[in-house]
């Protein structure tokens, strides 16, 4: 009978004893390639965000090639790749949303807050997210504000939310 060679594990991108749980879900998962989508949503809870280092260490544990790790990372909206504000918030730009006037929360959003989609204010305060749909159409325009939904927003709402955080 042959036995296949046990391959050391990958070494994490630091010593940083979160990665601990990142490996036992790898672990659990088998590390395999399948379980890409789980291992991410493990590593941007652990650590906030998704990183380069963190793609780099994904990729390699499950065997996927980097270019499919990072095609993944950055098509889901759930993905970040930058560390997040203390807050965030997500604009709906799918289609109900955006004929309901999306775009008019968004650009009122960019333009108080100074930053495009993706990115946070300087002050760390609030991150600006867009998604294509968050599964509440009848209430559009919708909003995520630190992870509730709110229907029916308007420009002028989502300013004085977010000044009210
Ligand atoms: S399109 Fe915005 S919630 Fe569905």
């Amino acid at each position: 009978m042959t036995v296949a060679p046990v391959e050391a594990p990958p070494s994490p991108p630091r010593e940083d004893k979160r990665w601990r749980q990142v490996d036992v879900k790898i672990r659990r998962l088998g590390a395999r390639p399948d379980g890409l989508i789980e291992v991410l949503h493990t590593v941007q809870e652990v650590f906030g965000f998704l990183d380069d280092d963190a793609l780099g260490y994904v990729s390699e544990a499950l065997g996927v090639p980097p270019s499919r790790v990072l095609g993944v990372a950055t098509f889901y909206s759930h993905f970040v790749r930058k560390p997040q504000g203390l807050h965030t918030c997500v604009v709906c730009m799918g289609t109900a949303c955006y004929i309901n006037g999306a775009s008019a929360i968004f650009e009122r959003l960019h333009g108080t807050l100074g930053i495009d989609a993706g990115g946070t204010t300087p002050d760390g305060r609030v991150s600006l997210l867009r998604a294509r749909c968050l599964g509440a159409c009848s209430m559009a325009p919708a909003v995520v504000v630190d992870d509730e939904v709110h229907g029916r927003m308007s420009p002028d709402g989502i300013e004085q939310m977010l000044e009210a955080l």
